[in-house]
């Protein structure tokens, strides 16, 4: 067989910008990535997709309608497919056993389901979404158990490895495409099928072949030690403020050796996403459920490092502020959990925004890509608020930066936007109550001349001196 028809259930962010890439760079091949969601499919027949992803727009419009396709007809996508990615959501239960650990594998099972009963010819079923090790076993059963005489099924974990905000980069340059498979004839045919597929522009030998199995587990192995960098650069951090060490220096100077390299190193206010702390959760579960409670314990330690980073930081914030922040007005810089993408999934800053509005203050929020629905639906959820009316009445969003940080008492970075490196802090300075805060949870700011200005400036990993010359400790801003 030689795939001809790429069907992709799931149009997120995955789904979405994979299928786009493979499109653009497969020409004779027709994709249809097909979602249960009218309004989803809508956006992504639209002008403005449903996601912001830097140069996503230009390969969706340079194929869409031609070889690439959005549709809530799933049946015709996958009755035409060849090959079907499984691109659906996995989010942590929220119930039952395993709640808070295992993954929701309602939807990969809801996708296995609605192919069982559609397919009449041969499919290559392929898991993009991330899942626990043996997910595969669990998708076969369900097509096996409702095959229909002559169809048969092969099933192949090819884990995702971009990252939001650089997506479009990533899928054309991977540093390797993993691909797992069963070791059989039909199982190695289907690996290649796949290969062929990515071979349109990643050279052979950054095409990794393996079992099934290690295939599933290297997708979690790999969010889980590079989140538990962070969380080990981030332990560092707290050791520099405590020592009058500055931790971009130790990450500097750790990361030129070869052998640990400078990636992912930066201390921050906590790492989020959808990801990191999902898949490390999963990994706790299976391991958990393998009685190997030590390696359980030990992963568990990069999500508790990474809570305690969060609220450390935020307890800075409240400390520094004279140990109250009721009644006050803080402004947020950011709400992506990071730059380049306007995804909220885990960000810090709702960790960050929920403590100051049960501490009692008033929040002026700006992010440059995140939509004012998403942060109103982020802080009134159930499990971040009791009282959203509260938090409608004390949030409040802007179009830029200068307004939300007018009149306030103190401004929080939560996000690594490039433009907030930019701005005119003189102008901010000046419209804000003195003395006048900023905490850099990303530092990226200029500090020393934030001082100069007469900022009190709070980072991670670094003790900053007071500013020099206070410039106006009258309690009204001079707008
Ligand atoms: C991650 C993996 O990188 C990607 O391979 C996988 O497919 C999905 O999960 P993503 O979550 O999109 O990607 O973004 P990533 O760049 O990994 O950042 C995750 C979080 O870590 C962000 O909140 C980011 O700000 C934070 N981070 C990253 C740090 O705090 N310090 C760093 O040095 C790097
Ligand atoms: P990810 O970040 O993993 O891409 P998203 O939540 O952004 O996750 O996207 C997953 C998408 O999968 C959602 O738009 C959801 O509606 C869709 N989805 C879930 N189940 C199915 C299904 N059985 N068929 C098609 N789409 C589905």
């Amino acid at each position: 067989m030689v795939v001809k028809n790429i069907c992709c259930l799931g149009a997120g962010y995955v789904g979405g910008p994979t299928c786009s890439v493979i499109a653009w760079k497969c020409p004779e091949i027709k994709v249809t990535v097909v979602d249960l969601s009218k309004e989803r499919i809508a956006q992504w027949n639209s002008e403005k997709l449903p996601i912001y992803e830097p140069g996503l727009d230009d390969v969706v419009k340079a194929c869409r309608g031609k070889n690439l396709f959005f549709s809530n007809d799933i049946k015709t996508a996958i009755l035409d497919a060849d090959l079907i990615f499984i691109s659906v959501n996995t989010p942590t239960k929220t119930f039952g056993n395993g709640k808070g650990r295992a993954p929701d594998l309602k939807y990969v099972e809801g996708a296995a389901r609605m192919i069982a009963d559609i397919a009449q010819s041969n499919k290559i079923v392929v898991e993009k979404s991330t899942v626990p090790v043996r997910a595969a076993e669990s998708i076969l059963n369900i097509l096996s158990a409702n095959q229909r005489p002559g169809v048969s099924y092969q099933i192949l974990s090819n884990p995702e490895f971009l990252a939001e905000g650089t997506a479009i980069d990533d899928l054309l340059h991977a540093d390797r495409v993993l691909i797992g498979g069963e070791d059989s004839p039909e199982g190695r045919a289907a690996i290649e099928e796949l290969c062929s597929v990515y071979e349109h522009w990643i050279p052979r030998k950054n095409i990794l072949t393996t079992n099934t199995w290690s295939s599933e587990l290297s997708k979690l192995a790999a969010n889980a030690m590079l989140a538990q960098r962070i969380s080990s650069i981030n332990s560092l951090s707290a050791v520099c403020e405590s020592t009058g060490a500055d931790v971009s220096e130790v990450a500097r100077a750790v990361g030129l050796d070869s052998r640990i390299g400078s990636k992912f190193l930066q201390a921050s206010i906590g790492f989020g996403g959808s990801c990191f702390q999902k898949d490390i959760l999963n990994l706790i579960y299976i391991c958990e459920s393998l009685n190997l409670l030590e390696v359980a314990a030990y992963w568990q330690q990069v999500i508790d490092m990474n809570e305690y980073q969060k609220s450390r930081f935020t307890a800075k914030v409240i400390e520094s502020l004279f140990n109250t922040v009721s009644g006050k007005q803080v402004a947020l810089l950011g709400f992506a959990f990071k730059k380049n993408t306007g995804d909220t999934r885990e960000s810090p800053a709702i960790h960050v925004a929920k403590t100051l509005l049960d501490e009692g203050a008033s929040i002026n929020i700006y992010d440059p890509k995140v939509e004012k629905s998403q942060i109103i639906d982020d802080l009134t959820n159930p499990s971040i608020c009791e009282f959203p009316e509260q938090v409608k009445s004390r949030v409040k969003i802007f179009e830029d930066a200068y307004s939300a940080t007018a009149g306030t008492h103190a401004i929080v970075l939560c996000t690594e936007w490039d433009e907030f490196i930019t701005y005119d802090y003189n102008r901010i300075y000046k419209g804000m109550m003195k003395p006048a805060f900023i905490f850099d949870g990303r530092k990226i700011l200029n500090h020393e001349e934030l001082i100069e200005i007469g900022f009190h400036v709070q980072t991670i990993g670094k003790k900053l001196s007071r500013p020099r010359s206070p410039r106006c400790w009258s309690s009204k801003p001079n707008i």
